[in-house]
């Protein structure tokens, strides 16, 4: 291996919890209906966790099906890495607790916080680590259980999320043309209002006490809070610059692009990124439809289902991209690097 290894994904993990609940069900709890929910998200249903299921016990499952995919065992792992944004406790990490439920121990283990982006985030990170020589094979998971977090009385934010994992086991390796190019990450802070959730402790924070009041509930939560319309604008202007951004970095043009897999937050963002590209809606993984929307566990799901229904050859090149609330935003590109 020469000093600088290329990165490549090994294998793909997904778990999505068993029970299902339609808008028709959703329409019995919130002044919603079904047609209301398809035509502004293209939303049809979402899985949620059951009432003992946490975010690692998703992760889990996804992190088994990864190592199966690679090849591998969690013994031969160099570290372990969970974006979510819904961790089980505020520490130890879920990935300390999702590395003991795989029955290892020695290694590295953190999560990584950047809302809905923080598996774009997460793989720009551990590329650079990898890279650099730190670690050889890392297992990352997105990994969410964002009904927890939810105001299941409030219609303009319940309707629109789900819960669930993906994962990937990344290896460095030789260059053969494949693997993870560049990516570009960004943040602005300004806009946190428009897209939160606090803990009660954070009330003490002296950089949010000018933030409006929020109800926080018995385990000292607040639900999600967002300005839809406000939040849909800057997410489609913003992911439509950081796709260029990613192309011209990597020197890629547009008709270049084999496969867009977008963080999956509303049908209409993502078509709206897709039409940036000029690329057929065809050439973009859509799970939205079914999944709404998992935070960080959104593209590892449309990746691992991409990847096992053979849509993915070796060779392709793969847009990968987030916007999140921060707003936190990025893009990574890879050369699928498996048969
Ligand atoms: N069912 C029925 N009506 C609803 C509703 C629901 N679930 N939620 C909101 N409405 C109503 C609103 O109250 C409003 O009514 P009014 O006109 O009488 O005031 C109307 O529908 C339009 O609301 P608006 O927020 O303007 O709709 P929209 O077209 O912007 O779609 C979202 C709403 C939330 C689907 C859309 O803005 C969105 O997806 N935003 C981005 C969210 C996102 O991606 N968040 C995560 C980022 S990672």
């Amino acid at each position: 291996m020469n000093s600088f290894p290329t990165i490549h994904i090994r294998g793909t993990g997904g778990y999505l919890p068993e029970r299902v609940m339609t808008n028709q069900e959703l329409s019995q709890l919130v002044d919603t209906s079904d047609e209301w929910i398809r035509s502004r998200s293209g939303i049809a249903c979402r899985h949620l966790a059951a009432a003992d299921e946490c975010t690692s016990d998703l992760a889990t499952h996804a992190a088994r099906q990864a190592l199966d995919d690679a090849g591998i065992t969690a013994a031969d792992l160099d570290a372990l890495v969970v974006a979510t944004t819904t961790p089980d406790l505020i520490f130890p990490s879920t990935a300390s607790i999702v590395q003991s439920r795989l029955k290892v121990a020695g290694f590295p283990c953190w999560d990584i916080q950047a809302v809905c982006s923080g598996f774009v985030y997460a793989l720009a990170q551990l590329e650079g680590m990898m890279r650099a020589g730190m670690f050889r094979r890392v297992l990352l998971i997105g990994a969410e259980t964002m009904s927890g977090i939810l105001d299941w009385q409030d219609r303009g934010t319940c309707v629109l999320f789900g819960d669930g994992a993906g994962a990937v086991v990344l290896e460095a390796g030789e260059d053969d043309g494949c693997g993870l190019m560049r990516s570009v990450l960004h943040c602005d802070g300004s806009y946190r209002e428009l897209l939160m959730a606090r803990h009660a402790r954070c009330q003490r924070a002296p950089n949010t006490k000018n933030m409006p009041a929020l109800e926080i509930d018995a385990a000292g939560v607040s639900a999600i809070q967002m300005r839809g319309n406000e939040v849909f604008r800057v997410a489609v202007n913003k992911l439509g610059e950081v796709v260029q951004e990613v192309m011209q970095v990597n020197g890629v043009a547009q008709q270049d692009i084999d496969w867009l897999i977008p963080h999956q937050a509303n049908i209409r963002i993502l078509r709206a990124t897709a039409k940036k590209l000029q690329l057929p809606e065809e050439r973009m993984v859509v799970t939205v439809d079914r999944h709404a929307n998992t935070s960080a566990a959104s593209v590892p799901l449309a990746l691992n289902e991409a990847a096992r229904d053979g849509r993915l050859q070796r060779g392709q090149l793969l847009l990968l991209e987030a916007f999140a609330g921060g707003f936190a935003w990025g893009a990574n590109m890879l050369r699928w690097s498996r048969d």
